[in-house]
């Protein structure tokens, strides 16, 4: 998408950390802005700090896991800007506990919001995007995490955003030929809430687990999520990436010495099936 003025962008999670950042980012390069997101002190306050960044900016509580309460959000929104162009599933969160440990319930809330409320979102918007016949762009924020897991301790959490990676792949090509572009957005760590998601699990899912204070990996996410990246340089990216149509986003290229370790071991076991007699 070459040119941002007057479209409109939804972004889920948009009262916090990226969300707010994509949302600031659209709205300065001229877009209309519906922020969405599960808890509405956090939203008065984004939209009241986002006052002025753009031409209209907008908020509405909405849960992403609850395809009833997207596609609301979703009627609000075409109601008050007409036409949606972009869409942002931004919205995620982390659980934590080792293998043995995780409740089922963890990985419920973290699939239902990490992985299902991106299908929610793409299931809510894509109809209209292809009926408008404008063309677009769909950003599902995925994660280093998506690419490769190396913080053990919080599976559900890789579980769905390589789920998110794969299936945005697919969709990418589905798409394509009603000129709707898809970015897959794999931040390392940037400087957001994401360590105190659980200020937002509903009761449904039952209680957080306590943290681990005594687990020295907890306080190193805790020291990388405070020295992280400023979340205004990922939305720079993605506001880019839309532009230049990019399918794969990443934003910390020091990790990819990690990536490419993954992908020889990946090589590897292909060499391995190709010399096998068995
Ligand atoms: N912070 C990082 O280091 C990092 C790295 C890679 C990817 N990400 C991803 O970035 C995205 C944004 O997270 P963040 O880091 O800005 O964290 P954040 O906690 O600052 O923001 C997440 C927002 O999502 C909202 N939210 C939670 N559950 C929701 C639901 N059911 N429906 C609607 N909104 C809901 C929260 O209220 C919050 O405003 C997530 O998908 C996360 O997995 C974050």
């Amino acid at each position: 998408m070459r040119e941002f003025v007057g479209k409109a962008v939804f972004v889920t999670g948009g009262a916090s950390g990226i969300g707010l950042a994509l949302g600031r980012a659209f709205a300065e390069v001229g877009c209309k802005v519906m922020l969405a997101d599960i808890e509405k002190t956090a939203l008065d306050a984004a939209l009241a700090s986002l006052s002025g960044s753009g031409p209209e900016i907008r908020g509405i509580v909405c849960d992403v896991a609850d395809p009833a309460s997207v596609d609301s959000a979703a009627k609000a929104t075409f109601s008050a800007f007409g036409k949606v162009h972009i869409l942002c599933n931004n919205a995620g969160v982390g659980a934590r506990g080792g293998i043995d440990h995780i409740a089922l319930d963890n990985w419920r809330w973290v699939l239902d919001v990490n992985l299902i409320g991106v299908v929610n979102g793409v299931r809510a918007f894509l109809p209209h995007m292809r009926a408008h016949g404008e063309g677009g762009h769909i950003v599902n924020t995925a994660s280093m995490a998506g690419i490769i897991n190396r913080f053990h301790g919080f599976h559900p959490y890789p579980a769905t955003k390589f789920a998110v990676v794969g299936m945005s792949e697919g969709l990418a090509v589905e798409v394509k030929p009603f000129g709707i572009g898809v970015s897959i957005l794999c931040p390392g760590f940037v400087r957001t809430n994401i360590l105190e998601s659980a200020r937002n699990r509903p009761e449904r899912y039952g209680p957080t687990t306590p943290p681990d204070a005594a687990n020295p990996l907890y306080a190193r996410l805790a020291e990388l999520a405070r020295t992280g990246m400023d979340p205004a340089e990922v939305a720079r990216r993605v506001v880019a990436a839309v532009r230049n149509d990019e399918l794969y986003v990443f934003t910390h290229p020091e990790r990819r010495g990690a990536v490419e370790e993954r992908f020889r071991a990946i090589l590897a076991a292909f060499d391995r099936a190709a010399a096998s007699s068995v």
